[in-house]
């Protein structure tokens, strides 16, 4: 375990597991004309985007955006600013939105009307860990990993100060890291 972590709190064979689980969920509800867009959200899904992907068997494409949303603790309208937007149209298409964490669910709030506005025929969430205690809009969620306390966690593709993203599981940091 990395010396910066109070404990593991997610294994790499349970992601694993999760991200299977969650595959045949999104093959379940997709028929086979669906034309699937997994839209994976810089850079905090990038591991759980491959894994995910790897094991979706139907005919898919996938895409990135980066996005940023107002700072913590500051008031937000929910509005987020777009760094790096879509590649291709996504007109029809089921959109499937990747996400590594749900914390107010403001930007995935945002993320669901844009892609929506953008016509997609649907849009669908799907994220690798969720903190429902934290939430501060009310937003569906179709897939989830894991619901995970309220604590703050690393590694996964989720960073501090953009560090952490390469550990190969989840887990707490200690709080003298970031008090
Ligand atoms: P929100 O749902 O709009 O509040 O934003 C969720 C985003 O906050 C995620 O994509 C993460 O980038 C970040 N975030 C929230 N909680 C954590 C955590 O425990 N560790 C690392 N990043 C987090
Ligand atoms: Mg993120």
């Amino acid at each position: 375990m990395h010396q910066d972590l109070e404990k593991i709190l997610i294994t790499e064979e349970e992601i694993k597991a999760a991200a299977k689980r969650m595959a045949e969920e999104i093959e379940r509800d997709c028929s086979d004309e669906d034309e699937i867009v997994l839209v994976g959200l810089l850079k905090g899904s990038v591991q759980f985007m491959a894994e995910l992907l790897k094991n979706i068997q139907k005919k898919c494409t996938i895409d990135f955006m980066c996005v940023s949303s107002y700072g913590k603790g500051t008031k937000t309208t929910g509005r987020v600013n777009i760094i790096k937007d879509l590649s291709e149209p996504i007109d029809d298409k089921c959109v499937i939105i990747v996400e590594d964490i749900i914390d107010s669910g403001r930007t995935l709030s945002f993320m669901k009307k844009y892609f929506s506005a953008k016509n997609a025929k649907s849009v669908r969430i799907c994220t690798l860990l969720n903190k429902p205690s934290r939430r501060e809009v009310e937003i569906d969620v179709d897939y989830v990993g894991f619901n995970v306390p309220d604590e703050f966690v690393v590694g996964y593709g989720l960073d501090y100060q953009e560090y952490y993203r390469n550990l190969p599981y989840i887990g707490v940091l200690k709080r003298e890291i970031y008090e």
